[in-house]
Protein backbone atom coordinates (compact mmCIF):
# COMPACT_ATOMS: atom_id res chain seq x y z
CA UNK A 1 0.00 0.00 0.00
CA UNK A 2 1.39 3.57 -0.54
CA UNK A 3 2.04 5.65 2.21
CA UNK A 4 -1.17 7.60 3.50
CA UNK A 5 -0.20 11.42 3.26
CA UNK A 6 -2.15 13.51 5.62
CA UNK A 7 -3.50 16.26 3.45
CA UNK A 8 -2.49 19.12 5.59
CA UNK A 9 0.14 20.43 7.77
CA UNK A 10 0.27 21.29 11.66
CA UNK A 11 0.64 24.60 12.75
CA UNK A 12 -0.28 24.23 16.35
CA UNK A 13 0.58 21.32 18.70
CA UNK A 14 -0.58 19.38 21.91
CA UNK A 15 2.30 17.66 23.65
CA UNK A 16 1.55 14.01 24.11
CA UNK A 17 2.13 12.61 27.98
CA UNK A 18 3.52 8.85 28.85
CA UNK A 19 3.28 6.88 31.46
CA UNK A 20 4.89 3.59 32.65
CA UNK A 21 3.12 0.59 32.84
CA UNK A 22 2.95 0.96 36.89
CA UNK A 23 1.33 4.33 36.62
CA UNK A 24 -1.16 3.13 34.02
CA UNK A 25 -1.51 0.02 36.84
CA UNK A 26 -2.34 2.46 39.24
CA UNK A 27 -4.86 4.70 37.20
CA UNK A 28 -6.79 2.04 36.38
CA UNK A 29 -7.20 1.14 39.70
CA UNK A 30 -8.78 4.62 41.04
CA UNK A 31 -11.17 4.81 38.19
CA UNK A 32 -12.64 1.37 38.58
CA UNK A 33 -11.05 0.02 35.47
CA UNK A 34 -13.51 2.44 33.61
CA UNK A 35 -11.48 4.27 30.79
CA UNK A 36 -14.26 7.12 31.00
CA UNK A 37 -13.12 7.99 34.74
CA UNK A 38 -9.61 8.10 33.86
CA UNK A 39 -8.18 11.74 33.26
CA UNK A 40 -7.71 13.07 29.60
CA UNK A 41 -4.10 13.78 30.75
CA UNK A 42 -3.13 10.48 31.29
CA UNK A 43 -4.02 8.62 28.02
CA UNK A 44 -1.78 8.77 25.12
CA UNK A 45 -4.27 8.03 22.41
CA UNK A 46 -7.58 8.59 22.71
CA UNK A 47 -10.01 6.91 20.31
CA UNK A 48 -12.91 6.88 22.56
CA UNK A 49 -14.71 9.03 20.15
CA UNK A 50 -14.88 10.63 17.37
CA UNK A 51 -17.16 13.32 18.79
CA UNK A 52 -16.35 17.13 19.19
CA UNK A 53 -12.81 15.35 19.37
CA UNK A 54 -11.77 17.06 15.84
CA UNK A 55 -8.67 19.40 15.36
CA UNK A 56 -9.59 22.76 13.70
CA UNK A 57 -8.46 24.03 10.36
CA UNK A 58 -6.96 27.65 10.19
CA UNK A 59 -9.78 29.08 8.25
CA UNK A 60 -11.99 27.81 11.29
CA UNK A 61 -10.14 29.87 13.75
CA UNK A 62 -9.83 32.74 11.47
CA UNK A 63 -13.65 32.03 10.63
CA UNK A 64 -14.28 32.27 14.80
CA UNK A 65 -12.66 35.63 15.03
CA UNK A 66 -16.01 36.89 12.66
CA UNK A 67 -18.37 35.60 15.19
CA UNK A 68 -21.38 37.80 15.53
CA UNK A 69 -22.08 37.45 18.97
CA UNK A 70 -25.68 39.85 18.44
CA UNK A 71 -28.58 37.82 20.40
CA UNK A 72 -30.81 37.89 17.39
CA UNK A 73 -29.91 38.10 13.73
CA UNK A 74 -26.08 37.56 14.02
CA UNK A 75 -24.37 37.52 10.66
CA UNK A 76 -23.20 34.01 11.45
CA UNK A 77 -26.53 32.39 11.56
CA UNK A 78 -27.21 33.71 8.02
CA UNK A 79 -23.93 31.88 6.74
CA UNK A 80 -24.58 29.07 8.44
CA UNK A 81 -27.49 28.59 7.09
CA UNK A 82 -26.30 29.54 3.78
CA UNK A 83 -23.71 26.74 3.67
CA UNK A 84 -26.63 24.17 5.16
CA UNK A 85 -29.27 25.33 2.42
CA UNK A 86 -27.00 24.62 0.37
CA UNK A 87 -26.24 21.88 1.03
CA UNK A 88 -29.51 20.01 2.22
CA UNK A 89 -31.76 22.37 0.39
CA UNK A 90 -34.05 22.37 3.90
CA UNK A 91 -36.01 25.58 4.18
CA UNK A 92 -35.90 25.41 8.17
CA UNK A 93 -32.32 25.43 9.62
CA UNK A 94 -32.77 25.82 13.31
CA UNK A 95 -28.98 25.52 15.14
CA UNK A 96 -28.61 23.47 18.85
CA UNK A 97 -26.06 22.74 21.11
CA UNK A 98 -25.01 18.97 20.07
CA UNK A 99 -27.16 16.46 17.91
CA UNK A 100 -29.10 14.86 20.77
CA UNK A 101 -30.92 18.75 21.85
CA UNK A 102 -32.05 18.51 18.30
CA UNK A 103 -32.96 14.64 18.44
CA UNK A 104 -34.94 16.02 22.04
CA UNK A 105 -37.09 18.82 20.46
CA UNK A 106 -37.52 17.01 17.19
CA UNK A 107 -39.37 13.90 19.00
CA UNK A 108 -41.02 16.22 21.60
CA UNK A 109 -43.04 17.39 18.67
CA UNK A 110 -43.54 14.63 17.14
CA UNK A 111 -43.52 11.28 19.47
CA UNK A 112 -46.69 10.46 21.73
CA UNK A 113 -47.29 7.06 24.02
CA UNK A 114 -47.47 4.21 21.34
CA UNK A 115 -45.74 5.53 18.68
CA UNK A 116 -42.97 3.63 16.96
CA UNK A 117 -39.51 5.06 15.69
CA UNK A 118 -37.84 2.65 13.06
CA UNK A 119 -33.91 3.45 12.53
CA UNK A 120 -31.36 1.45 10.33
CA UNK A 121 -29.79 1.09 14.01
CA UNK A 122 -30.69 3.99 16.58
CA UNK A 123 -27.73 5.50 18.38
CA UNK A 124 -28.16 5.59 22.03
CA UNK A 125 -29.07 8.78 22.19
CA UNK A 126 -31.69 8.42 19.72
CA UNK A 127 -33.26 5.37 20.86
CA UNK A 128 -32.90 7.41 23.99
CA UNK A 129 -34.80 10.53 23.55
CA UNK A 130 -37.13 8.11 22.06
CA UNK A 131 -38.11 6.44 24.31
CA UNK A 132 -38.40 9.63 27.23
CA UNK A 133 -41.62 10.86 25.40
CA UNK A 134 -43.04 7.10 25.86
CA UNK A 135 -42.19 5.93 22.44
CA UNK A 136 -40.99 2.79 20.46
CA UNK A 137 -37.40 3.01 18.71
CA UNK A 138 -36.78 -0.23 16.84
CA UNK A 139 -34.18 -1.21 14.72
CA UNK A 140 -34.19 -2.46 10.96
CA UNK A 141 -30.56 -3.60 10.10
CA UNK A 142 -29.60 -5.91 7.29
CA UNK A 143 -30.54 -9.32 8.85
CA UNK A 144 -27.26 -10.60 7.35
CA UNK A 145 -25.08 -7.33 8.83
CA UNK A 146 -25.48 -9.47 12.28
CA UNK A 147 -22.60 -11.53 10.91
CA UNK A 148 -19.47 -9.22 11.49
CA UNK A 149 -17.48 -11.12 9.42
CA UNK A 150 -19.56 -10.79 6.14
CA UNK A 151 -18.48 -7.94 3.65
CA UNK A 152 -21.44 -5.79 2.41
CA UNK A 153 -20.55 -2.65 0.16
CA UNK A 154 -23.52 -0.78 2.15
CA UNK A 155 -23.46 -2.88 5.69
CA UNK A 156 -25.40 0.05 7.08
CA UNK A 157 -29.00 -0.06 5.18
CA UNK A 158 -32.14 -0.75 5.95
CA UNK A 159 -34.14 -3.84 5.61
CA UNK A 160 -36.75 -1.90 3.33
CA UNK A 161 -38.72 -5.16 3.21
CA UNK A 162 -38.89 -4.85 7.06
CA UNK A 163 -39.98 -1.18 7.27
CA UNK A 164 -43.00 -2.05 4.91
CA UNK A 165 -43.73 -4.95 7.62
CA UNK A 166 -43.57 -2.79 10.40
CA UNK A 167 -45.78 -0.35 8.80
CA UNK A 168 -48.67 -2.42 7.64
CA UNK A 169 -48.40 -4.05 11.59
CA UNK A 170 -48.09 -0.47 13.54
CA UNK A 171 -50.09 1.72 11.27
CA UNK A 172 -48.72 4.24 9.58
CA UNK A 173 -50.35 6.37 11.92
CA UNK A 174 -48.08 5.55 14.83
CA UNK A 175 -45.00 5.90 12.74
CA UNK A 176 -44.47 10.26 12.99
CA UNK A 177 -40.75 9.74 11.00
CA UNK A 178 -38.43 7.31 10.04
CA UNK A 179 -35.22 8.09 10.44
CA UNK A 180 -31.79 6.76 8.57
CA UNK A 181 -28.78 6.95 10.10
CA UNK A 182 -25.34 8.03 7.82
CA UNK A 183 -23.34 6.14 8.36
CA UNK A 184 -24.04 3.47 10.81
CA UNK A 185 -22.56 4.17 13.93
CA UNK A 186 -24.09 1.64 16.41
CA UNK A 187 -23.79 -1.02 13.02
CA UNK A 188 -20.37 -0.50 12.63
CA UNK A 189 -20.01 2.92 11.14
CA UNK A 190 -21.35 1.10 7.88
CA UNK A 191 -22.54 3.09 5.13
CA UNK A 192 -25.93 3.64 3.65
CA UNK A 193 -26.40 3.09 -0.21
CA UNK A 194 -28.57 6.02 -2.50
CA UNK A 195 -30.05 3.12 -3.84
CA UNK A 196 -31.42 1.86 -0.10
CA UNK A 197 -32.20 5.86 0.72
CA UNK A 198 -34.27 5.69 -2.35
CA UNK A 199 -36.17 2.91 -1.57
CA UNK A 200 -36.93 4.00 1.87
CA UNK A 201 -37.99 6.70 0.70
CA UNK A 202 -40.67 5.34 -1.60
CA UNK A 203 -41.67 3.41 0.92
CA UNK A 204 -42.83 6.67 3.66
CA UNK A 205 -43.76 8.76 0.64
CA UNK A 206 -46.26 5.63 -0.06
CA UNK A 207 -47.11 6.05 3.86
CA UNK A 208 -47.42 10.01 4.02
CA UNK A 209 -44.25 9.44 6.74
CA UNK A 210 -41.71 11.77 6.83
CA UNK A 211 -38.17 10.30 6.43
CA UNK A 212 -35.40 11.80 8.09
CA UNK A 213 -31.41 11.37 8.27
CA UNK A 214 -29.36 11.66 10.89
CA UNK A 215 -26.92 12.56 9.16
CA UNK A 216 -23.69 13.28 11.46
CA UNK A 217 -21.49 11.44 9.48
CA UNK A 218 -22.89 12.34 6.13
CA UNK A 219 -19.65 13.32 3.95
CA UNK A 220 -18.35 10.18 5.12
CA UNK A 221 -21.42 8.34 3.74
CA UNK A 222 -20.81 9.86 0.14
CA UNK A 223 -17.49 9.41 -0.01
CA UNK A 224 -18.41 5.28 0.41
CA UNK A 225 -21.31 5.93 -2.15
CA UNK A 226 -18.40 7.26 -4.68
CA UNK A 227 -16.26 4.16 -3.88
CA UNK A 228 -18.90 1.80 -4.08
CA UNK A 229 -22.14 2.86 -6.32
CA UNK A 230 -20.48 2.96 -9.87
CA UNK A 231 -23.88 4.95 -11.12
CA UNK A 232 -21.86 8.10 -8.38
CA UNK A 233 -18.18 7.24 -9.26
CA UNK A 234 -18.37 10.57 -11.45
CA UNK A 235 -20.03 12.69 -8.85
CA UNK A 236 -18.50 15.30 -5.76
CA UNK A 237 -18.64 14.00 -2.30
CA UNK A 238 -21.27 17.59 -2.37
CA UNK A 239 -23.24 16.10 -5.20
CA UNK A 240 -23.87 12.78 -3.54
CA UNK A 241 -24.38 14.81 0.08
CA UNK A 242 -27.21 16.59 -1.50
CA UNK A 243 -28.37 13.67 -3.27
CA UNK A 244 -29.04 12.09 -0.13
CA UNK A 245 -30.70 15.04 1.74
CA UNK A 246 -32.66 15.33 -1.38
CA UNK A 247 -33.96 12.20 -0.55
CA UNK A 248 -34.88 13.28 3.17
CA UNK A 249 -37.63 15.18 4.74
CA UNK A 250 -35.76 16.78 7.42
CA UNK A 251 -32.61 15.68 9.18
CA UNK A 252 -31.09 16.01 12.76
CA UNK A 253 -27.02 16.42 12.80
CA UNK A 254 -23.90 16.40 15.54
CA UNK A 255 -21.46 19.34 13.78
CA UNK A 256 -19.53 17.60 16.74
CA UNK A 257 -18.70 14.63 13.85
CA UNK A 258 -18.23 15.86 10.16
CA UNK A 259 -18.48 19.65 10.09
CA UNK A 260 -15.42 19.47 12.31
CA UNK A 261 -16.69 21.46 15.58
CA UNK A 262 -16.06 20.72 19.01
CA UNK A 263 -19.81 21.78 19.67
CA UNK A 264 -22.89 22.55 17.85
CA UNK A 265 -25.88 20.04 15.84
CA UNK A 266 -28.66 21.03 13.78
CA UNK A 267 -32.35 20.02 13.06
CA UNK A 268 -33.69 20.82 9.85
CA UNK A 269 -36.87 20.16 7.67
CA UNK A 270 -39.04 21.55 4.96
CA UNK A 271 -41.92 21.37 7.18
CA UNK A 272 -43.03 25.27 7.83
CA UNK A 273 -45.49 23.91 10.82
CA UNK A 274 -43.13 21.80 12.74
CA UNK A 275 -40.13 24.52 12.09
CA UNK A 276 -42.37 26.84 14.09
CA UNK A 277 -42.99 24.32 17.24
CA UNK A 278 -39.95 23.33 17.10
CA UNK A 279 -38.44 26.81 17.28
CA UNK A 280 -40.74 27.84 19.96
CA UNK A 281 -39.26 24.79 21.84
CA UNK A 282 -36.13 25.97 21.02
CA UNK A 283 -36.20 29.38 23.08
CA UNK A 284 -37.38 27.53 25.79
CA UNK A 285 -34.67 24.96 26.41
CA UNK A 286 -31.44 26.02 23.69
CA UNK A 287 -31.78 29.97 22.94
CA UNK A 288 -33.30 32.18 20.27
CA UNK A 289 -33.37 30.51 16.91
CA UNK A 290 -30.35 32.30 15.41
CA UNK A 291 -28.09 30.86 17.98
CA UNK A 292 -29.78 27.77 19.51
CA UNK A 293 -27.47 27.36 21.99
CA UNK A 294 -24.21 28.05 20.84
CA UNK A 295 -21.76 30.91 20.57
CA UNK A 296 -22.26 33.04 16.90
CA UNK A 297 -18.14 31.58 16.83
CA UNK A 298 -19.49 28.12 17.07
CA UNK A 299 -21.97 28.68 13.86
CA UNK A 300 -18.82 29.81 11.89
CA UNK A 301 -16.49 26.97 12.68
CA UNK A 302 -19.55 24.82 12.10
CA UNK A 303 -20.34 26.58 8.37
CA UNK A 304 -16.72 26.36 7.22
CA UNK A 305 -16.30 22.74 8.59
CA UNK A 306 -19.57 21.49 6.57
CA UNK A 307 -17.67 22.73 3.41
CA UNK A 308 -14.23 21.42 4.36
CA UNK A 309 -15.13 18.39 4.98
CA UNK A 310 -16.10 17.63 1.30
CA UNK A 311 -12.89 17.81 0.20
CA UNK A 312 -12.28 14.94 -1.85
CA UNK A 313 -8.99 14.57 -1.06
CA UNK A 314 -9.89 14.86 2.77
CA UNK A 315 -12.46 12.32 2.60
CA UNK A 316 -10.21 9.85 0.75
CA UNK A 317 -7.14 9.89 3.45
CA UNK A 318 -9.96 10.13 6.05
CA UNK A 319 -11.38 6.85 4.80
CA UNK A 320 -7.98 5.08 3.37
CA UNK A 321 -6.70 5.78 7.22
CA UNK A 322 -9.21 4.19 8.85
CA UNK A 323 -9.12 1.02 6.28
CA UNK A 324 -5.59 1.32 6.93
CA UNK A 325 -5.53 0.90 11.10
CA UNK A 326 -8.81 -2.02 9.81
CA UNK A 327 -7.19 -3.95 7.32
CA UNK A 328 -3.49 -4.32 9.30
CA UNK A 329 -5.37 -5.80 12.37
CA UNK A 330 -7.72 -7.89 10.62
CA UNK A 331 -5.31 -9.42 8.12
CA UNK A 332 -2.74 -10.35 11.20
CA UNK A 333 -5.53 -12.17 13.36
CA UNK A 334 -7.52 -9.75 15.32
CA UNK A 335 -11.24 -10.22 14.27
CA UNK A 336 -12.97 -6.83 13.37
CA UNK A 337 -16.61 -5.87 11.68
CA UNK A 338 -15.86 -5.84 8.17
CA UNK A 339 -15.56 -4.39 6.52
CA UNK A 340 -13.58 -1.26 7.89
CA UNK A 341 -15.82 1.77 8.56
CA UNK A 342 -15.56 5.02 8.46
CA UNK A 343 -14.74 6.72 11.72
CA UNK A 344 -14.06 3.65 13.44
CA UNK A 345 -12.75 -0.07 13.63
CA UNK A 346 -14.57 -2.25 15.74
CA UNK A 347 -12.77 -5.43 17.25
CA UNK A 348 -15.04 -8.38 17.50
CA UNK A 349 -14.22 -9.19 21.20
CA UNK A 350 -16.43 -12.28 21.19
CA UNK A 351 -14.45 -13.77 18.60
CA UNK A 352 -10.80 -12.67 19.64
CA UNK A 353 -11.39 -13.75 23.42
CA UNK A 354 -13.75 -16.61 23.21
CA UNK A 355 -12.25 -17.87 26.68
CA UNK A 356 -14.42 -14.83 28.32
CA UNK A 357 -18.33 -15.61 28.26
CA UNK A 358 -20.19 -12.42 27.90
CA UNK A 359 -21.25 -11.74 31.28
CA UNK A 360 -17.59 -11.14 32.24
CA UNK A 361 -17.45 -8.44 29.14
CA UNK A 362 -15.10 -9.46 26.71
CA UNK A 363 -14.86 -6.39 25.21
CA UNK A 364 -14.43 -4.43 28.19
CA UNK A 365 -11.37 -6.71 29.55
CA UNK A 366 -9.81 -5.91 25.86
CA UNK A 367 -10.45 -2.44 26.25
CA UNK A 368 -8.35 -2.05 29.91
CA UNK A 369 -5.73 -4.35 28.44
CA UNK A 370 -5.39 -1.84 25.75
CA UNK A 371 -5.05 0.93 27.82
CA UNK A 372 -2.54 -0.83 30.44
CA UNK A 373 -0.55 -2.59 27.62
CA UNK A 374 -0.19 0.82 25.49
CA UNK A 375 -1.82 4.10 26.82
CA UNK A 376 -4.20 3.88 24.23
CA UNK A 377 -8.46 4.56 25.02
CA UNK A 378 -11.23 2.84 23.43
CA UNK A 379 -14.79 2.39 24.24
CA UNK A 380 -16.65 -0.78 24.95
CA UNK A 381 -20.06 -1.51 23.05
CA UNK A 382 -21.30 -4.41 24.30
CA UNK A 383 -22.88 -5.84 27.75
CA UNK A 384 -21.61 -3.49 29.55
CA UNK A 385 -23.27 -0.77 27.49
CA UNK A 386 -26.38 -2.66 26.22
CA UNK A 387 -26.62 -5.35 29.32
CA UNK A 388 -28.45 -8.31 28.03
CA UNK A 389 -29.79 -6.51 24.75
CA UNK A 390 -26.17 -6.15 23.27
CA UNK A 391 -26.01 -7.64 20.07
CA UNK A 392 -22.25 -8.32 19.76
CA UNK A 393 -18.97 -8.17 22.19
CA UNK A 394 -17.66 -4.89 20.32
CA UNK A 395 -14.55 -2.71 21.15
CA UNK A 396 -14.65 0.59 18.95
CA UNK A 397 -11.51 2.36 17.89
CA UNK A 398 -12.49 6.09 16.70
CA UNK A 399 -10.51 7.72 14.91
CA UNK A 400 -10.81 12.20 15.52
CA UNK A 401 -10.44 13.91 12.40
CA UNK A 402 -7.55 15.71 11.64
CA UNK A 403 -5.50 14.69 15.19
CA UNK A 404 -3.41 11.77 14.64
CA UNK A 405 -1.03 10.96 12.05
CA UNK A 406 0.32 8.08 10.34
CA UNK A 407 2.70 6.90 13.06
CA UNK A 408 0.06 7.43 15.83
CA UNK A 409 -2.24 4.80 13.83
CA UNK A 410 1.33 2.65 13.50
CA UNK A 411 1.60 2.82 16.96
CA UNK A 412 -1.76 1.92 17.81
CA UNK A 413 -1.95 -1.37 15.01
CA UNK A 414 1.41 -2.61 16.70
CA UNK A 415 -0.09 -2.15 20.26
CA UNK A 416 -3.25 -4.21 19.26
CA UNK A 417 -1.23 -6.65 17.48
CA UNK A 418 1.03 -7.03 20.81
CA UNK A 419 -1.72 -7.52 23.10
CA UNK A 420 -3.45 -10.07 20.58
CA UNK A 421 -0.37 -11.90 21.35
CA UNK A 422 -0.99 -12.57 24.49
CA UNK A 423 -4.98 -12.43 24.20
CA UNK A 424 -5.25 -16.06 26.30
CA UNK A 425 -3.73 -14.56 29.52
CA UNK A 426 -6.30 -11.93 29.40
CA UNK A 427 -9.00 -12.39 32.04
CA UNK A 428 -12.82 -11.33 32.11
CA UNK A 429 -14.00 -8.54 34.78
CA UNK A 430 -17.38 -7.63 36.79
CA UNK A 431 -19.16 -5.08 37.60
CA UNK A 432 -18.60 -3.85 41.48
CA UNK A 433 -20.88 -0.62 41.37
CA UNK A 434 -23.03 0.95 38.79
CA UNK A 435 -25.81 3.63 38.29
CA UNK A 436 -29.27 2.41 37.06
CA UNK A 437 -29.10 3.70 33.39
CA UNK A 438 -26.40 4.45 30.86
CA UNK A 439 -23.95 2.26 33.46
CA UNK A 440 -21.12 2.38 31.37
CA UNK A 441 -20.01 6.16 32.03
CA UNK A 442 -19.64 5.85 35.55
CA UNK A 443 -19.95 1.65 36.33
CA UNK A 444 -16.91 0.12 38.52
CA UNK A 445 -15.11 -2.86 37.68
CA UNK A 446 -13.03 -5.50 39.45
CA UNK A 447 -10.45 -7.83 37.51
CA UNK A 448 -11.46 -12.06 37.80
CA UNK A 449 -7.90 -12.98 37.97
CA UNK A 450 -4.18 -11.66 37.44
CA UNK A 451 -3.26 -9.97 34.56
CA UNK A 452 -0.79 -10.30 31.80
CA UNK A 453 2.82 -9.26 31.77
N1 LIG B 1 -26.41 10.24 16.25
C1 LIG B 1 -25.31 9.50 16.05
C2 LIG B 1 -25.29 8.50 14.94
C3 LIG B 1 -24.18 9.69 16.87
O1 LIG B 1 -23.08 8.95 16.64
C4 LIG B 1 -24.24 10.65 17.90
C5 LIG B 1 -23.10 10.84 18.81
C6 LIG B 1 -25.41 11.40 18.07
C7 LIG B 1 -26.48 11.17 17.22
C8 LIG B 1 -25.56 12.42 19.15
O2 LIG B 1 -24.84 13.58 18.87
O3 LIG B 1 -23.16 13.72 20.73
O4 LIG B 1 -23.76 15.73 19.34
O5 LIG B 1 -25.38 14.83 20.97
N2 LIG B 1 -22.15 10.01 18.89
C9 LIG B 1 -20.94 10.10 19.70
C10 LIG B 1 -20.14 8.82 19.56
C11 LIG B 1 -21.15 10.53 21.10
O6 LIG B 1 -19.14 8.67 20.32
O7 LIG B 1 -20.44 8.00 18.69
P1 LIG B 1 -24.25 14.51 20.05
Amino acid sequence: MQTIIEPFRIKSVEPLRHTSREERERILHDAGFNLFLIPARDILIDLLTDSGTSAMSTEQWAAMMRGDESYAGGESFFRLQRVVQDLTGFRHVIPTHQGRAAEHILFTVLCRPGHVVPNNTHFDTTRANIEFMGARAVDLPLPEAADTQLYLDFKGNMDVAALEELIQREGATNIPLVMVTVTNNSGGGQPVSLDNLAAVKAVTARHGIPLYLDACRFAENAWFIRLRDPKCAHLSPKQIAQRMFALADGCTFSAKKDAFANIGGLLCTNDDRLATLETNLLILTEGFPTYGGLAGRDLEAIAVGLEEILDPDYLQYRIASTGYLGRHIADAGVPIVEPPGGHAIYIDCARMLPHIPRERFPAQALAVELYRHAGIRSVEIGSVMFGKSARHELLRLAIPRRVYTQSHIDYVVESILEVNQKRDQIRGFEITEEPPYLRHFSARFRPLSPVPT
